[in-house]
């Protein structure tokens, strides 16, 4: 009888381990679903770079990417000088004074264009203090995109902080034949 019973047993929980629990199968998919879910986030994230925080909530992701908002309409002097330029309040408002008036940012920028104090934007994008770097030959001669130094910027709300490393405008000064040997007569 005990014998009997104790095979049973033993065959019951063999079948038992065959059968495919539905409870299994739903926590499979779970896992598998939100390991999706997390790549995509960890994409998005990656994609966007966030940066460091800046006093206003500036995004070029929507103002250069979704409003299709020419770069060269708020950084007007690339091409014709060594800085690009970072553009004053008064430029903001030319379109915030009828987009979004009473937006509490848009009230900032009006704070800030009253008080006649610069938005204390943080810079990002660095090179070494004995580095020389014009954008107008980069821009102006050679018609370089924006994004082959600094990235897809109109895909990122919050722009990264990045230092450029010497590696990096040698390896294209030497893809386009420009000048490696003045690199150091050009740090001055
Ligand atoms: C509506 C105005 C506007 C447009 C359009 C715009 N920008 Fe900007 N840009 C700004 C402002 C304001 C800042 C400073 C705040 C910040 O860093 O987000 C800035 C900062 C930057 C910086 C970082 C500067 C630093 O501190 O080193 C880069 C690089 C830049 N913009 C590139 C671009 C490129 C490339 C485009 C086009 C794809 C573009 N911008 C379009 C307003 C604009
Ligand atoms: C050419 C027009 C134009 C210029 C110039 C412009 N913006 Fe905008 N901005 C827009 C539009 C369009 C929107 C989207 C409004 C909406 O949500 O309906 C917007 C939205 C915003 C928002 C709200 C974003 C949010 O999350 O709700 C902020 C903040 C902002 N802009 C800041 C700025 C700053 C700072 C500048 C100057 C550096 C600037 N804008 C220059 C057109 C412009
Ligand atoms: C060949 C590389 C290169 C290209 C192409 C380039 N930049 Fe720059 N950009 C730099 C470097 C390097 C700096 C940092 C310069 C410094 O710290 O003196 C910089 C700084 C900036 C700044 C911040 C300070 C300032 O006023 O210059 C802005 C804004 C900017 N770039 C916008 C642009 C835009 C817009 C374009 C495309 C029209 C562009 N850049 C194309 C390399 C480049
Ligand atoms: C996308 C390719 C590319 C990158 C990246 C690049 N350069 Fe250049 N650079 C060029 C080319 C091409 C020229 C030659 C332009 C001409 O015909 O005068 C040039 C010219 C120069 C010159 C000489 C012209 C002048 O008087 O300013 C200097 C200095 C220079 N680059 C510095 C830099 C620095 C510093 C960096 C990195 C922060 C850098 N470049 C990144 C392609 C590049």
């Amino acid at each position: 009888m005990q014998r009997n019973e104790g095979r049973r047993n033993r065959q019951e929980e063999r079948s038992r381990a065959g059968r495919i629990r539905p409870g299994a199968v739903l926590l499979l998919l779970l896992a598998g679903f939100s390991m999706l879910v997390f790549a995509y986030l960890f994409h998005v994230q990656m994609h966007r770079k966030i940066g460091p925080k800046q006093p206003i909530p500036f995004s070029h992701r929507l103002h250069a990417g979704v409003k299709a908002i020419n770069c060269r309409f708020c950084h007007p002097f690339v091409a014709r000088s060594a800085r690009a330029g970072i553009p004053a309040v008064a430029k903001c408002l030319y379109c915030h004074n009828y987009i979004i008036r009473n937006h509490p940012w848009i009230q900032e920028e009006h704070r800030y264009y009253e008080t006649g104090e610069p938005v204390p934007w943080k810079r990002l994008f660095i090179v070494g203090d004995h580095v020389q770097f014009r954008h107008q030959p980069h821009i102006l001669l050679k018609g370089f995109d924006c994004s082959e130094c600094h990235g897809a910027v109109e895909t990122m709300d919050r722009l990264p902080h990045h230092e450029f490393k010497m590696g990096f405008c040698i390896d294209c000064h030497r893809k386009n034949d420009a000048p490696v040997s003045c690199w150091l007569t050009c740090h001055n």
